[in-house]
C-alpha cells in the first residue's frame, strides 16, 4: 500500500462535484452577493499564495503534468517574497568553508533551542540542491569573480559549530534577493502554464470530514464569490507583520491564511514569536536589510558608540535579530536614542561609495526616497520593526497540515512558507532562513502534493452550504450601519501593538494589549464602509483583512501572555531567563468563542542539547 492510498475515498468517480449542474446549486445564490454557476472551478490542485512557497509548490506539480491554480491576492510578483533583500542561505561554501551541520547549529542556536531539529535538517540540507535549481532557472544571482553566487556575512550565521568567526552563507542578487528568486519563479510557473487567478482574497477553505476539497474565495476585481473545487489545497498565505504599525511588510501581509485555519479549529503554533529586525527605517518601518551589518556597518547610539559591545562583544553588529533589537530598544529607553528619540542609527560610511552602490543599491535608493539620507555621505535613523513570523499553521515535515496541531493530517491540506510552522525557527530565526523555508518548503509541499494526486483520483462532492459562511460575511460587511471606521480600529490596533507586545514584554502591558484588543473587536461589529459595490471594492476588501488582523493579535497576545520566560523574540521582562523546564514546548493555541486554549507539543531534539546563548 503506498504512501497515500488510505486517505483515498471508496466512491466511483464522476463529474459531479455536488454543486455543478444541480439544483441545489441554487441555494448558493445569495443576492446581492451571489454565487453564480460560472463561479465554481476545477482543479486538481490550488495553492493560494504566489510568494515563493506558493509559486514553488505549483511549480513542482506542474512539473508532474497536474493542473494547478494559484489564487493571490495581489499580482504574484508583488507578492511579499520580492521585499525579502539581502540573501538567501545555503551552505555552498563558494568562498570559504562551510558546512549544513554549521549552519545547522545556527539556525537551532539561533532558534533558541526551540526548532525542531529533524525539520532545520532537512531544510539545511535541502538547501544546496534548491539553489543550484534557482541557478537552473536563471535567478541573476551577483558572481564571484570565478562566477560562482557571491555569499555575504549575515547575523547569526557563524562558522565551526559557532565557535568560529561569521561566515559568506547567504547567497545573494545585490539587495534584491527575494526580488530576482520570485521573478525568476514566477516566469518558470508560466513557461509552465500555471493558472493564476490574480487578485482573488481568499475567505474559507472548505473541509468536510477531515478532509479539505477547495477554497471559497472573493473576487476582487469584478466582485463575486467563487469555489475553487480541489483534490489537493496549499496555503502559502504569507505572514501577519502589518498589524503593527512599523513594519516591514506590505499590506497584503493580513494573517488572511492563520484567520481561517483558526475560523475551522485548526490550532496555531508558537505565535507568540514575532520577530523585529533591528534595522527599519525609522518611524517607516521600511526594511534596511541586515546585509548592510553584514558588509560592515555599525549601529551607533546617541553618543557615537558601537553599542552592540556591550551586549554581544563577540559577535557584534552580526549577533542574531533578537539579540540586536533588544540591544537597540535597550538604548532607547535608556535615554541614548539618537536626541533622546526613539531611533539609533546605522551607519555605513566607511564602506565607501563604490561598495554600497554595488552591494546595497536599494536600500540607498530607499534611505534616499524616505528620508532625505544618502548612507554614503550620512547615518540612516532605524529602530526595530515587525518583520516575521516564527510561528503559523502546524505541519509535518511533508508540509502536510495537522488538525490537532501534533499528527492528525488533514486530509488534502498542505501548508508552507511564513504562514506555516514546521518548525525550523523556533523562537528566533536567522536573517536568510525565510527564503531558504518558503523555497525549501514550497518544493517539497508541491512534490508531496504530486504524490497524493498520483493516486487521488477523483473531486470528492463538496458540501452544498460550502460558501454560506464567506457569502453571509460578505453580506454583513456590505449592509452593516454602525458607526465605527475599520481604518480607525486598524490604526489603534497597529499602534498598540507596537507599544504593548513589541520587543520587550509585561504581563501587565500585554493583558491592557488584550482588553484594547477585545474591545477593538465588539467595535469592529459596529463598522460601516462607504462603498457598497462589489467590483474593485477595497474597504470590504480591508474590513476583511481587519478580521483577520483581530482574530490573530487577539492569540499572539494571549500566547505572549501564557509563555512566562525569555525565549529568542519572546522577551518577559516580568519573566527574566529562559525556562526549558517548564517551556522547552511548542504552544498550540485554538481560538474559540470562550477565548484562546492553548495545548502543546514536545520539541523534537536530535542534535544540540540546549544550553545558554551566548554571542
Ligand atoms: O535583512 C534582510 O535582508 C531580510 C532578510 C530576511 O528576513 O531573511
Amino acid at each position: 500500500m503506498g504512501k497515500y492510498d488510505q486517505y483515498i475515498g471508496s466512491f466511483k468517480c464522476t463529474t459531479d462535484d455536488g454543486l455543478l449542474g444541480k439544483p441545489e446549486a441554487k441555494e448558493l445564490q445569495h443576492e446581492p452577493v451571489g454565487v453564480e454557476y460560472s463561479n465554481v472551478h476545477r482543479h486538481e490542485a490550488v495553492i493560494v499564495g504566489a510568494g515563493l512557497a506558493g509559486c514553488y509548490a505549483a511549480l513542482e506539480l506542474r512539473k508532474k503534468g497536474f493542473d494547478v491554480a494559484v489564487l493571490t491576492k495581489v499580482f504574484p510578483t508583488r507578492s511579499h517574497s520580492t521585499a525579502a533583500q539581502g540573501g538567501i542561505a545555503a551552505a555552498l561554501g563558494n568562498l570559504e568553508e562551510d558546512h549544513w551541520e554549521w549552519h545547522l547549529f545556527d539556525t537551532v542556536k539561533g532558534s533558541d533551542y526551540l526548532a525542531d531539529q529533524d525539520a532545520a535538517e532537512m531544510m539545511v540540507r535541502e538547501a544546496i540542491p534548491v539553489l543550484f535549481e534557482y541557478e537552473h532557472m536563471g535567478v541573476p544571482f551577483s558572481r564571484t569573480p570565478e562566477g560562482k553566487i557571491m555569499q555575504r556575512y549575515f547575523g547569526g550565521h557563524y562558522s565551526d559549530f559557532g565557535r568560529g568567526p561569521q561566515i559568506l552563507r547567504a547567497c545573494m542578487a545585490a539587495d534584491r534577493t527575494g526580488h530576482a528568486l520570485l521573478h525568476c519563479l514566477w516566469e518558470q510557473c508560466v513557461k509552465h502554464e500555471v493558472r493564476f487567478y490574480s487578485e482573488f482574497l481568499v475567505l474559507d477553505i472548505i473541509i468536510d470530514e477531515n478532509k479539505c476539497k477547495g477554497v471559497v474565495a472573493w473576487d476582487l476585481i469584478n466582485g463575486g464569490i467563487h469555489v475553487f473545487h480541489a483534490k489537493g489545497v496549499c496555503f502559502a498565505t504569507g505572514g501577519y507583520a502589518r498589524l503593527f504599525n512599523i513594519s516591514t511588510n506590505s499590506h497584503a501581509n493580513s494573517a488572511d491564511g492563520l484567520a481561517i485555519m483558526m475560523d475551522n479549529g485548526i490550532p496555531i503554533e508558537d505565535l507568540e514569536f514575532v520577530q523585529f529586525h533591528p534595522t527599519g527605517l525609522a518611524q517607516k518601518g521600511f526594511l534596511i536589510t541586515e546585509g548592510a551589518r553584514g558588509e560592515g556597518g555599525y549601529l551607533i547610539n546617541d553618543k557615537g558608540e558601537r553599542f552592540m559591545k556591550k551586549y554581544a562583544p563577540d559577535k557584534m553588529e552580526l549577533a542574531p535579530r533578537d539579540v540586536c533589537s533588544r540591544a537597540e530598544w535597550q538604548e532607547i529607553v535608556e535615554g541614548r536614542g539618537i536626541n533622546g528619540e526613539e531611533y539609533v542609527y546605522i551607519d555605513l560610511r566607511h564602506l565607501g561609495a563604490e561598495k554600497i552602490k554595488e552591494r546595497l543599491p536599494q536600500i540607498r535608493e530607499l534611505s534616499m526616497k524616505f528620508m532625505g539620507i544618502d548612507p554614503i555621505e550620512e547615518p540612516v535613523p532605524i529602530q526595530p520593526t515587525a518583520h516575521y513570523s516564527m510561528g503559523g499553521i502546524p505541519t509535518d515535515l511533508s508540509c502536510r497540515v495537522l488538525a490537532d496541531g501534533k499528527e492528525k493530517w488533514l486530509v488534502g491540506l498542505w501548508a508552507a512558507g511564513e504562514c506555516a510552522c514546521v518548525s525550523v525557527h523556533g523562537a528566533n530565526r536567522l536573517g536568510t532562513n525565510s527564503l531558504l523555508d518558503a523555497s525549501v518548503h514550497g518544493r517539497r509541499a508541491g512534490k508531496d502534493m504530486a504524490a497524493y494526486l498520483e493516486v487521488a483520483q477523483c473531486w470528492e462532492p463538496l458540501p452544498k452550504d460550502c460558501a454560506q459562511k464567506a457569502i453571509k460575511e460578505v453580506e454583513w460587511i456590505l449592509n452593516n450601519n454602525g458607526n465605527e471606521r475599520p481604518g480607525e480600529i486598524r490604526r489603534i490596533m497597529q499602534e498598540k501593538m507596537y507599544r504593548l507586545c513589541g520587543v520587550f514584554r509585561t504581563e501587565k502591558e500585554l493583558v491592557q494589549m488584550y482588553d484594547i484588543l477585545k474591545d477593538l473587536q465588539s467595535r469592529y461589529k459596529n463598522i460601516y464602509i462607504d462603498d457598497k459595490g462589489q467590483k474593485f471594492n477595497t474597504d470590504l476588501q480591508e474590513a476583511i483583512e481587519l478580521r483577520h488582523l483581530l482574530q490573530t493579535a487577539e492569540v499572539i497576545v494571549a500566547s505572549a501572555i501564557n509563555r512566562t520566560e525569555c525565549r529568542g523574540a519572546h522577551w518577559r521582562l516580568d519573566h527574566p531567563g529562559r525556562d526549558d523546564e517548564n517551556w522547552l514546548k511548542h504552544t498550540l493555541a485554538y481560538r474559540t468563542e470562550e477565548g484562546v486554549k492553548f495545548d502543546y507539543k514536545p520539541v523534537v531534539i536530535t542534535r544540540f542539547v540546549p544550553e545558554e546563548r551566548k554571542f
